[in-house]
């Protein structure tokens, strides 16, 4: 568990059902998320995935919530996943708790974490150029932007997608 002025970080737990449904559902929230589950049919399962693959892999998957320390409300989920000593961070979060700084705060607290306690050496974050708040997060957090893909193809939810993708990283 990791603390920060204002939040509590840990690994996701069941428990976080009701509080993932809320902003899970959220069409505004999810615009720019490649995979995100929707319903709530697919929170439970996500949560569920989750933890057994933190089971199964812990070196590799992270999903952390943050949580407020007065009210313990989860208002956000962070991935990290750690290949070698090369880890990918994303995040979402409620809506309702946007631009106060929560998640530049949760974020900076585990980069600070992967670098000291897990052995990564490097972290990239990538996000679509439309998406301001966050890469926003990315610079608050000194990372910093290395490229920019043009007409990046992928998928969102089975549908292939085409965008304009910003890498950002940081390294020790
Ligand atoms: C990205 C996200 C997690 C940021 O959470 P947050 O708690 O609001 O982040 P922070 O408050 O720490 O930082 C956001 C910064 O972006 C800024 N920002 C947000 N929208 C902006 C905009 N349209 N133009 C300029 N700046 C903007 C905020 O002002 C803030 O910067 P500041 O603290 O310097 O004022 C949240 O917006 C979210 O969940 N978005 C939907 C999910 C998503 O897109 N995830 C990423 C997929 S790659």
């Amino acid at each position: 568990m990791l603390t920060t002025e204002r939040l509590i970080i840990r690994p996701i737990e069941k428990l976080d059902y009701e509080d993932i449904c809320e902003y899970g559902s959220d069409e505004e929230t999810g615009q720019y998320m490649l995979h995100w589950p929707k319903s709530r049919e697919q929170v439970d399962k996500f949560i569920d995935n989750c933890i057994n693959k933190m089971i199964l892999d812990a070196l590799t998957w992270h999903e952390y919530v943050m949580q407020l320390k007065d009210e313990l409300k989860v208002i956000g989920n962070i991935t990290l996943e750690i290949r070698e000593s090369v880890a990918e961070i994303g995040w979402i979060s409620n809506r309702k708790y946007w631009n106060n700084g929560y998640m530049s705060e949760a974020v900076s607290a585990i980069i600070e974490h992967a670098f000291n306690n897990l052995g990564v050496k490097r972290i990239f974050a990538t996000c679509n150029e439309k998406n301001v708040a966050s890469y926003k997060v990315m610079e608050k957090c000194n990372m910093v932007k290395i490229k920019t893909e043009n007409d990046h193809k992928s998928y969102r939810h089975g549908e292939p997608v085409t965008f304009n993708r910003l890498i950002y990283c940081i390294g020790r």
